[in-house]
């Protein structure tokens, strides 16, 4: 018999979804742990859940590591949700993603006979974020050391953290001065502004998400991968000019040459979302470019872009490989974004449609088609829950012979692949950041026998992290 609070010692066997470490007690019960565990580790872990047939517990500690174990070199591991796997080695990490995609095809979708290919390893272990989004909040997530320390003898105040979000406590921040993730001007830039918003905390007050009050959300900074342009973007409610331009000659000041742009945006939206309804440009003209091939980009302040540049490069490589596209083909970029895929695609084939709900970005996407002399690209503003409208939109551009598309973690709406299905282009590329939702959609592509699944790539967009993106290609069965 097992008690909740009783603590255990067992092998972890392995890692599976939303990072929960499996192991079997010598009765053969299967214990799930919660917390920084390799495969291979012996922990103790302290059990808070008994079911028949499982056990639910916390890790405690470790008593032998794996030989897949390293030390990792963020002071905050553990405690921001960000790298959950710096304590593995890189073919550690690559294994667990490609079998997370190869379970989630087999488990969730089915696929019992598709082997994934080895998960494409990036060329930065560290350093390869192109965006950081720190949150202020009011109130400091506290570190298990300073949790017995008196509020008014703690080193830093309690009521100012910028920061990461603390894993499921969205309200309070860990303040941080350091991410191994983030080139060496985003840690500048944070740190500086940091200081600055203490020196001014009764002016600039900080936003809170219970009374909707306050000033500084979000701090938003930006590195072209291939460019080296740097962008910082500061979210508040409302705009200050006076004390913005003071924060800006700070920047300057710092960082020197290496700031481009710096981009006050406000927002009066009651969330911690950093998207600004308004810009003030203080330094700059508000925008910086990235290159991913032979296209340059430009990316303002609330575009989408992909985060780690030269991983992109590397996925949209793999995406046009896996479409074998011919130059005839019509091919139809859905969930398109600023239209890096249809850029990428545009020169192997006839022409391009892309298909995308948010209507900067499709104006991003027409900019960046014109400003290469890219003449076979469309972008359409429509949401792809819209099946008339698609039907429309298809019947003026032509059915297409391949589908490219790249939805949000969850996936596909079911009308959106019913639609696909209707469409039956020869050949779909799923681009997935969610190895669940690929499986799903791509077992509602194959369950009639009207498609099969011939190829997937997982590829390692986020070293560090438990994230992995795939790109499956499925041809239709005629
Ligand atoms: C994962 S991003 C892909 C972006 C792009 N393919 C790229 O590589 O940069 C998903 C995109 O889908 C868009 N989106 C989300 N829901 C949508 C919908 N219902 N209809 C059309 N586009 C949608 C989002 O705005 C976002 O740009």
């Amino acid at each position: 018999m097992y008690t909740k609070q009783q603590i255990v010692e067992v092998e972890i066997l392995d890692l599976g979804d939303k990072n929960q470490c499996y192991g079997r007690l010598d009765d053969g019960i299967s214990i799930f742990v919660q917390g920084p565990a390799a495969v291979g580790d012996v922990v103790t872990a302290e059990i808070f859940k008994v079911k028949k047939k499982y056990l639910a517990a916390n890790y405690r500690g470790l008593v032998k590591p794996s030989p897949h174990r390293i030390d990792p070199i963020c002071p905050y591991f553990g405690l921001c949700g960000g790298c959950k796997w710096q304590h593995m080695d890189y073919a550690e990490q690559l294994r667990l993603k490609r079998k997370q995609v190869q379970d989630a095809l087999e488990h969730i979708g089915g696929f019992k006979d598709v082997e994934c290919e080895p998960c494409m390893p990036a060329p930065e272990l560290f350093g390869y974020r192109n965006k950081m989004d720190f949150s202020f909040t009011d109130l400091r997530y506290l570190t298990p050391e300073e949790a017995d320390i008196p509020a008014d003898q703690l080193k830093k105040p309690i009521d100012f953290a910028l920061g990461f979000h603390a894993p499921g406590c969205y309200s309070k921040s860990i303040d941080i001065d350091h991410c191994d993730l983030s080139p060496e001007e985003m840690v500048m830039a944070l740190n500086t502004t940091r200081a600055f918003c203490l020196r001014h905390k009764e002016e600039l007050p900080v936003y809170s998400t219970f009374s909707h009050t306050g000033e500084l959300r979000n701090l938003v900074v930006r590195k072209g991968g291939n460019t080296g342009e740097f962008m910082v973007n500061l979210v508040t409610t409302t705009h200050h000019p006076k004390l913005m331009q003071e924060l800006c000659d700070d920047l300057k000041s710092v960082l020197g040459d290496r700031l481009t742009t710096f981009v006050n945006s406000t927002t009066s939206a009651k969330n911690t979302v950093a998207f600004g309804e308004q810009e003030h440009v203080l330094h700059g003209d508000g925008v910086i470019t990235d290159r991913l091939g032979d296209y340059t980009y430009r990316i303002s302040a609330n575009s989408f872009f992909q985060t780690n540049t030269a991983q992109a490069e590397k996925l949209y490589f793999q995406i046009l490989e896996s479409a074998r596209l011919k130059p005839t083909d019509i091919v139809y970029d859905l969930f398109c974004g600023t239209g890096s895929i249809a850029l990428f695609a545009s020169g192997h084939c006839q022409k391009v449609l892309g298909v995308e709900v948010v209507e900067s970005s499709v104006r991003d996407a027409r900019e960046n088609a014109v400003r290469h002399g890219v003449g076979n690209c469309e972008f359409i503003q429509l949401d792809l829950k819209d099946i008339k409208q698609i039907e429309q939109e298809m019947r003026d551009f032509g059915q297409p012979d391949v589908v490219i598309t790249d939805p949000p973690r969850a996936g596909m709406n079911p009308k959106a692949v019913k639609t696909l299905l209707d469409i039956a282009p020869a050949t779909i590329v799923y681009v997935s950041c969610n190895p669940a939702s690929l499986a799903r959609d791509g077992q509602m592509f194959c369950e009639e026998g009207k498609y099969r699944l011939v190829h997937c790539q997982p590829v390692d967009m986020f070293p560090q992290t438990n994230h992995v993106e795939s790109v499956a290609r499925f041809e239709r069965v005629d």
